[in-house]
């Protein structure tokens, strides 16, 4: 997929540049994200909506994957940008990311974290709780300044997705929930606040959802909502956030639609609500992350140490592993992977590729079939763009690896390796008392 291929000698090659050679310049592991790949998607998403009629934003969830270069390839692309904390937001600005299209999430935003969105002068806050909705206005209030926001809402529809990564039920630690009444109360008071102005409301109901199901029953139960908010209220929102998590896929027993598809379907079952209910028609925001960045990105390996357990297994460890992507150790994620120096070779047995991390778990993939791998070989992990390098870590005191931007030939490093000063960059000598008092 993207610019992924196989060139003349035998070498997975992605954005024109082969892949051998980019683990020679830049060692391994290595991320590597197919820029062209990336941008494609990000014009497929805002394409859609231009086609749909509709006023919009497509907002990037930025955690799914965020660098400087990320932050300004959005930008380029006339994106919004989803932030969730204050280091996130911190990037963007570095990045020069336009502040008022930036939008800020989290279910516990720090005084010092609303603090900074509010000097930057950032779009929009999302409002998770009643304690955010009160400490925001107090900050508005002291600096006498409007604050856009939209209410974050769970509308109790299950996502058929890992339990870890569905949100939209009543019971999760995110927004006001609808069914409770919770939802209807924090409307309330958020009108009676001089310095909100509330632009409307938001909903997430989890994530890698393939069906369009949930989206439809989250339109609906929010269609309801606003009835019954008007009813008492009067208020109309002009802002209807949807969230992210549209589905991609990770092996071919993924089977997710085309970004288009769940747009057309988002949008038609917004048309017909409203209408319905003769509400006029809101804006509409979306916010995909994992869609974005998911498909463009591959983890480049170097095999290492083999164990052959006769009849029982043969372990093909690999140079990184939970410490650049934990979510087969986290949610079972599956991932497909090829010998990226012998990529035309057929399979030839079955292995199952281990990290190097100190875990029986840190495993990647279980019982994969791959040419006969060799020590010195390299590994390529595809769709590892999304959720692997914002979750990596330093367990083991491993050090995060690189990250380059490939395109046309060209490769470009978004992100350094680190290097050991990096990790003991924090550490301090500690004079213990108890040898000094001896
Ligand atoms: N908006 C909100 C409010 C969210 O909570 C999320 C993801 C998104 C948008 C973006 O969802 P996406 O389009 O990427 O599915 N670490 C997990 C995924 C956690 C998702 C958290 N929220 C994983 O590796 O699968």
């Amino acid at each position: 997929h993207g610019t992924s291929r196989v060139n003349g000698r035998g070498h997975l090659e992605i954005g024109g540049c082969d892949t051998t050679e980019l683990a020679h310049t830049y060692g391994t592991p290595l991320y590597i994200y197919d820029e062209a790949l990336i941008r494609e998607k990000c014009r497929a998403y805002v394409k859609a909506f231009e086609e749909s009629g509709f006023r919009f934003q497509v907002a990037y969830a930025s955690k799914a994957f965020m660098c400087i270069a990320m932050c300004q390839l959005i930008a380029e692309e006339n994106m919004s940008l989803d932030v969730v904390s204050s280091g996130e937001l911190y990037t963007a600005l570095k990045a020069g990311f336009p502040a008022e299209r930036i939008h800020f999430h989290g279910n516990n935003k720090t005084e010092d974290e609303l603090k900074m969105a509010l000097d930057a002068g950032i779009g929009c806050f999302v409002v998770d709780n009643f304690f955010e909705l009160e400490l925001l206005h107090d900050l508005a209030q002291k600096e006498e300044r409007i604050v856009s926001i939209l209410l974050r809402l769970t509308p109790g529809i299950e996502a058929h997705t890992h339990e870890y990564i569905s949100t939209g039920q009543d019971d999760s630690k995110f927004g006001f929930g609808v069914a409770s009444g919770q939802a209807l109360q924090a409307v309330k008071r958020a009108l009676d606040k001089p310095f909100y102005k509330l632009l409307g409301i938001h909903s997430h109901i989890g994530s890698q959802i393939f069906e369009t199901t949930g989206f439809i029953g989250a339109i609906e139960v929010l269609g309801e909502f606003l009835e019954q908010v008007r009813t008492e209220t009067k208020y109309e929102i002009e802002v209807l956030n949807l969230g992210g998590g549209f589905g991609i896929r990770y092996t071919a027993e993924d089977d997710p639609l085309p970004v288009s598809k769940y747009v057309q379907v988002i949008t038609e079952e917004v048309r017909r609500q409203f209408t319905a209910r003769n509400y006029p028609l809101p804006e509409i925001w979306i916010e995909p992350g994992r869609s974005i960045v998911g498909e463009a990105g591959t983890t480049l390996y170097t095999v290492g140490a083999i164990k052959d357990i006769p009849g029982i297994r043969k372990y093909v460890a690999i140079d990184g592993g939970m410490s650049d992507n934990i979510r087969p150790a986290l949610y079972q994620a599956k991932y497909e992977a090829m010998l990226a120096n012998r990529a035309d070779e057929p399979a030839a047995e079955v292995v199952s590729i281990a990290g190097k991390c100190c875990e029986s778990g840190d495993m990647l993939i279980w019982d994969y079939a791959l040419p006969k791998a060799e020590p010195g070989d390299l590994l390529a992990v595809s769709c590892t763009g999304a959720y692997g390098y914002s979750m990596a870590n330093n367990y083991n005191r491993i050090r995060r690896p690189a990250v380059v931007f490939v395109k046309d030939g060209r490769a470009d490093v978004a992100v350094k390796r680190e290097s050991y000063e990096d990790l003991v960059r924090n550490d301090r000598v500690i004079v213990c008392a108890l040898s000094q008092s001896v």
